[in-house]
């Protein structure tokens, strides 16, 4: 690893940086030693109705985690992400939207969108939803999705987002869990020229489930021009709503620590998690972070390729550009549409800076060749980032080479659902980049690894990566379940935030990581819980037992392997192992569905019945010359069978 290239930050790009390497320094130091003085100031970013006279006051105790920033005082998000910005930039474009269609786009100036919101919002209050009420959107990559977003912002009721490429069961389970009284969709989504029927999946979660007793509006914005079943009784037309509202709404004032939004997320056991964040802390941390990282500058265009229905689109597509005023790219399609030069296409279209995607994309293309972008011109792009999981070396030359036209820094920014903004990253004119390596901590953030004993690493060393003290933008619960908050993230180790990935530290102090160390996968940088995938299969009728594990995928990461043994009287078969695949899609989403299945006779378990993953993963990576200790088996015969008839061989 001594021998890995390191590149060097570029003096030019240091010289216009927002953070180059003295200012990372002293100020990183700062944000540690006095984090009061340090958050205290950078709060002033944002506007606030009711100042704040206190900064941190947090506690990761397990027996009474607490975790409030700027406590005393009140803002709103949509505020200021729009109201403060309309004297200066009223008539700057606020978002890009790029269509499906090549030929579609639009541009949303701060003005248009603080009207359309301010409308949207008051649409909302008609339909009776106050403040503190969840609104869950189900929506495709359009302008409305932004707007129903800052519309509940601005009325202080906190959004669910869903991603639109779950299952109605998905969207069901998440409504009932955030007690939802609203959904916002549209009749149909646009991805890659097939219209998906977004509006069918809400009715199915409706009628079938528990779900329907608690939604009393469902917001249809109309993306194509076809007809949908109507319910008169909960249906509305987001156009006809809106057009009748005035293009004011005043902006609530919010106490900080009031909830913004509820995200659902995998974790290792039970069903996803709603992780709660908040509105001041998260601002301020998603704003700094989105400034800095990204280096972005007045006038610049950034362009963030995640969906809004994960993390990555509420902090960096939508609550950080805005906050600051940035001008922000939502693309509706997909990369390989009409062609795999889309990309290149957009970047020259609309004169991209900033451009940030994940490692799973970057490898789809980089299997389709050198020339994959055809003569897009890029070079409006200073920066590029990746986010999602670990950027393998290769990948990242590519991109630097292909996109980045061997000068623009690239960030591989590590973070998660939970900390609600990038915590390890190379600031770009500050940190050399060593490819593989999400480096350094940014302000306020101080990683450790840890043994299995929970005693801390010093220097050079491998361990569970876990965060010593918060920082303002983390989640500060889970929706309605505080003590599983406390359970999943603050009792593994004490008195430490655990993240459930793995890292290595270099002789530099540079974070390496390593993927996830608990029961989750990385599926094209989206987060699975492999019980999750598991409790699905064993619901159909032929599985009696089902074990999922990941392995390596080379354009996924990782990819979903399920072991199935089957209920007594069914046999195993290429047609069950097809109605399987499109079972778990049905039930969770196409992103859960299994790549490879191996039907089991029997799974290696235990003498007291526990099934040891270890094997199951090794046998799974094709990697069983050493299975380690197999001895506590009870009955070591099994995995001479699961090896014979494994799925993946090299
Ligand atoms: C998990 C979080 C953060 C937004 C997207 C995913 C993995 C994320 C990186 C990176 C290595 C990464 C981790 C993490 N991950 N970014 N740059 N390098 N791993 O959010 O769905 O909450 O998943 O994604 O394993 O724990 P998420």
């Amino acid at each position: 690893m001594s021998e890995q290239k390191v590149y060097p930050v570029d003096p030019a790009f240091a010289a216009k940086a927002h953070v180059d390497a003295a200012a990372y320094q002293a100020m990183y130091e700062q944000s540690i030693n006095d984090p009061d003085a340090f958050w205290g100031e950078q709060g002033k970013r944002l506007d606030w109705f009711k100042p704040y006279t206190k900064v941190k006051n947090t506690t990761f105790d397990p027996h009474n985690v607490d975790i409030k920033w700027y406590e005393d005082g009140e803002l709103n998000v949509a505020y200021n992400c729009l109201d403060r910005h309309l004297e200066t930039r009223g008539d700057q474009v606020a978002i890009i939207w790029e269509g499906d269609d090549p030929g579609e786009d639009e541009k949303i100036t701060y003005r248009d969108l603080y009207e359309r919101v301010c409308r949207f919002a008051n649409a909302l209050k008609a339909k009776g939803v106050q403040k503190g009420d969840v609104v869950t959107l189900y929506m495709p990559m359009i302008p409305e999705a932004a707007v129903a977003m800052l519309a509940c912002a601005r009325i202080g009721a906190v959004h669910s987002i869903v991603f639109g490429g779950f299952s109605p069961e998905a969207l069901a389970a998440r409504i009932e869990g955030a007690k939802s009284k609203v959904v916002v969709t549209s009749n149909y989504s646009l991805r890659g020229g097939k219209a998906v029927p977004l509006k069918e999946n809400v009715d199915k979660a409706l009628d079938n489930h528990e779900a329907g007793k608690l939604i009393d509006t469902v917001f249809v914005v109309k993306r194509v021009d076809k007809d949908v079943a109507w319910n008169d009784n909960r249906d509305v037309w987001f156009d006809e709503m809106v057009a009748n509202e005035p293009a004011e709404c005043p902006a609530e004032s919010m106490n900080a620590e009031a909830p913004l939004f509820i995200l659902y997320t995998s974790g290792s056991t039970g069903a996803p998690k709603g992780l709660e964040h908040t509105t001041g802390g998260y601002l301020v941390y998603a704003s700094m972070t989105h400034e800095a990282i990204f280096d972005y500058h007045e006038g610049d265009v950034y362009w963030c390729t995640a969906d809004v229905g994960w993390v990555t689109g509420h902090s960096y597509i939508i609550y950080g550009p805005l906050a600051n005023g940035a001008t922000t790219l939502m693309f509706e399609g997909v990369p390989s549409y009409p062609d795999n030069s889309r990309f290149g296409r957009v970047i020259e279209k609309h004169k991209v800076n900033q451009f940030y995607t994940a490692p799973t994309a970057i490898r789809a293309l980089m299997q389709q060749g050198e020339d994959v972008l055809g003569d897009a011109d890029l070079s409006s792009l200073k920066l590029l980032g990746s986010v999602g999981e670990p950027i393998n070396p290769e990948a990242w030359t590519w991109y630097h080479r292909v996109f980045g036209q061997g000068k623009c820094p690239i960030v591989d920014t590590w973070w998660q659902t939970e900390t609600g903004g990038i915590l390890i990253v190379p600031l770009p004119g500050a940190t050399p980049a060593k490819p593989g390596s999400a480096s350094r901590p940014f302000f306020g953030v101080q990683p450790a690894l840890l043994d299995n004993e929970g005693n801390e690493l010093e220097g050079e060393a491998e361990g569970s990566l876990v965060i010593k003290d918060s920082w303002p933008g983390q989640s500060r619960s889970i929706w309605g379940d505080h003590e599983r908050f406390i359970q999943t993230y603050f009792s593994s180790f004490k008195g430490v935030y655990t993240t459930g990935d793995g890292a290595r530290r270099d002789e530099d102090g540079y974070y390496w990581i390593t993927g996830r160390v608990d029961d989750v996968i990385n599926v094209s940088g989206h987060r699975m819980g492999t019980a999750e995938v598991e409790s699905a299969l064993v619901a159909h009728p032929a599985v009696a037992e089902a074990a999922v594990v990941g392995y390596p995928h080379d354009l996924k990461g990782q990819g979903i392997y399920v072991y199935v043994t089957l209920q007594t009287g069914y046999e195993q078969s290429d047609e069950l192992m097809k109605e399987l695949r499109g079972w778990v899609r049905q039930e969770i989403g196409p992103i859960a569905s299994p790549d490879l299945i191996q039907f089991a006779p029997s799974m290696p378990k235990t003498r007291s019945g526990k099934i040891m993953r270890r094997i199951l993963r090794k046998i799974a990576e094709d990697d069983f010359g050493a299975l380690g200790d197999t001895s506590t088996l009870a009955d070591p015969s099994v995995v001479d069978d699961l090896i014979e008839n494994r799925m993946n061989r090299k």
